[in-house]
């Protein structure tokens, strides 16, 4: 089915300026790349985009990484566009993400923050309905 989602390189890809290269995979596998821009995540933005977490004990923790400087939002249309996202960027941990993944190849020797918090480089939507919730956002 054609679908769009969304996606995010966090701060710690852009600072190690990694967008380029990640938009080249996502069209390279065939994606098309519809929105794309530039900007700080404010706090209000990643209090919604990690609505999800809230109660999680790493929610603290990933809004201020995600907020800590320059993220890149893509939106992104094809057919099954969700899962040949998530599929591109490999397990959540990087350390478990397959080579050839973004998460995977782009894995930082140590993953975390100074307060535990897991970088992993992208933030991908795990279904169309989040995706349109989260490209809202950001767009
Ligand atoms: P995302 O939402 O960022 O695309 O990642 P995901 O679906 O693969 O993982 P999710 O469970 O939604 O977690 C969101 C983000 O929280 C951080 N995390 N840290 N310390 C931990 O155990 C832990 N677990 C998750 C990661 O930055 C993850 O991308
Ligand atoms: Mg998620």
């Amino acid at each position: 089915m054609l679908e769009r989602t969304f996606c995010m390189i966090k701060p710690d890809g852009v600072a190690r300026g990694l967008v380029d290269g990640i938009k080249q995979r996502i069209e390279k596998s065939g994606l098309k790349i519809v929105k794309s821009r530039d900007l700080t995540v404010s706090e209000e933005q990643a209090r919604k985009l990690y609505a999800v977490h809230k109660e999680k004990p790493f929610y603290s923790g990933l809004v201020k990484l995600i907020t800590s400087g320059p993220s890149h939002a893509i939106e992104i249309e094809g057919e099954n566009a969700v899962s040949r996202l998530r599929k591109l960027m490999g397990a959540t941990d990087p350390r478990q993400a397959d080579p050839g993944t973004i998460r995977g190849d782009y894995k930082e020797d140590n993953i975390y923050t100074a307060d535990g918090t897991m970088k992993n480089v992208i933030h991908g939507s795990d279904c169309t309905e989040n995706a349109k919730h989260e490209a809202a956002i950001f767009f």
